[in-house]
């Protein structure tokens, strides 16, 4: 039988303290060391302390009676919680006998963080890895994916352009020993975040109003994200989950496609992996309002305390906690709780992604774009981002038509990279989305059989 370097099953990563005790105290000792491959186990949304991470935004901030929940993903190892797809869709690779030390090469289309996070798990795990993903995405993300040993292979265009990425995967599939983790299409993408993420929310929530999650709010990227809102359904049927998407780029909501610069999200596609069932709303966020609002939150504390009459460094302990994709994130969840008119015991559940680290040089760039902003034009713009938002921005796609409409955008993306009509058409069923959450356990199972520490 063929050793890997160990790490983590599904339910180890939603429940770390389950681990052999010998693992945890690697684990916590690896935190000193990122290169340590025994930060494989840190792969979680809890801290050492075993609280699920996450912040619960002031009311003064957020103008809503709802609590706003924010999970905090900058802490995973590699500063992202994308990290955990591509741990999951290597280790099951390895686990069926496609992925081996010594013979396969990972292959992560990304627009970032998703790369990261291949280049991060293959170094740890002993493969070489080439992240494929646009040239005009954040300095930050290319110097991360360089220190982990990752190679880049970089295609035109920015963020909207993922389809390119995808085109350019389709030449590396040609050898053999190239493997790609494929974010947008496999599996272990929807498991992991299903499972660990879903479960993590529903536990946060537990702590804060009525303990249940009235919405889930997420801009897809490759929509793992989102399956944790399937999680939240199931246990909360009542729940409204809503996709974001960029102003610019409203492909789910109408089949929009521009340029935006919202790192991390709106691919101008349907991802494979979008369960489409489960999602009620899109809403629309624009680009500039992520990146202004970031500008606020990050660098201009004092100004937003005074202006919404918190006092002094209140908001202090949110700073380098969010990135551009995470403000967007927290605007949607602002305006569904306005729209859902939730009140003060409801919660609604929303994510961060990553953290501020991935973004100084887009701020830069923000600024040498508009030139220095002045007091009076940010506190206007506090006003209209925090407080703002137009109805005709959020399109309700519960009905079969709006269904049939995004079934009919994945299958335009999908039957071109060569997926089976009959595949496709499975999708359709919540069926489907259920028999792939409930191989988890076998393949736990498995993990645990074959694991030697
Ligand atoms: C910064 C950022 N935000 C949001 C997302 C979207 O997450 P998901 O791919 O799970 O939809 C990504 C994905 O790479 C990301 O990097």
């Amino acid at each position: 039988m063929k050793t890997f370097v160990p790490g983590p099953t599904y339910e180890e990563m939603l429940y770390p303290e389950k681990l052999p005790d010998v693992v945890r105290g690697k684990a916590a000792a690896a935190r000193a060391d990122e290169f340590d491959p025994a930060n494989l186990f840190n792969i979680s949304w809890r801290d050492p302390d075993q609280r699920i991470r996450h912040v619960l935004l002031p009311k003064e901030l957020t103008g809503v009676e709802a609590n706003l929940l924010v999970l905090v993903g900058r802490f995973f190892p590699s500063g992202s919680h994308k990290v955990g797809p591509a741990y999951a869709t290597l280790m099951e690779g390895e686990l069926a006998g496609e992925i081996e030390p010594g013979a396969s090469t990972m292959i992560g289309p990304s627009t970032g963080n998703f790369g990261i996070g291949v280049a991060y798990v293959s170094r740890l795990k002993g493969y070489p890895a080439i992240v494929i993903m646009p040239e005009q995405m954040s300095a930050e993300r290319y110097e991360r994916i360089r220190h982990y040993g990752g190679q880049l292979d970089l295609t035109p265009g920015s963020e909207s352009d993922v389809i390119l990425v995808l085109e350019r995967t389709r030449e590396y599939r040609k050898d053999q020993r190239n493997k790609v983790l494929a974010q947008f299409e496999l599996l272990p993408n929807y498991r992991f975040h299903r499972y660990v993420t879903g479960r993590s929310a529903l536990e946060a929530a537990q702590q804060h109003g009525n303990g249940r999650v009235a919405a889930f709010v997420a801009a897809p990227g490759s929509a793992g994200t989102l399956a944790a809102g399937d999680e939240i359904k199931s246990r909360f049927p009542d729940c409204t989950v809503c996709a974001l998407e960029p102003r610019e780029c409203s492909t789910l909501f109408n089949h929009g496609r521009g340029t935006h610069r919202i790192e991390g999200i709106g691919d101008k596609m349907v991802t494979l992996i979008h369960n489409v069932l489960t999602t009620d709303y899109v809403a629309l966020i624009h680009d500039e309002d992520c990146l202004i609002g970031l500008e606020l939150l990050e660098c201009r504390q004092a100004l937003v305390e005074r202006l919404v009459h918190l006092p002094e460094g209140s908001l202090e302990c949110f700073r380098d906690l969010f990135g551009v994709s995470s403000l967007c994130n927290i605007l949607g969840a602002i305006r569904m709780a306005r729209f859902l008119g939730l009140g003060a015991q409801d919660n609604v559940m929303t994510i961060a992604t990553d953290g501020f680290d991935r973004y100084p040089s887009v701020l830069a760039d923000l600024e040498a774009r508009r030139g220095p902003f002045a007091e009076q034009e940010l506190a206007d713009s506090f006003e209209d981002i925090f407080r703002g938002g137009d109805a005709a921005d959020l399109l309700d796609v519960r009905s079969q038509k709006e269904k049939a409409r995004l079934f009919g955008y994945k299958e335009e993306v999908w039957a071109g990279f060569g997926y089976s009509r009959a595949y496709l058409e499975s999708m359709k069923s919540q069926a489907f989305w259920d028999r792939e959450y409930n191989k988890i356990r076998g393949i736990d199972a498995a993990l645990v059989r074959g694991r030697r520490f």
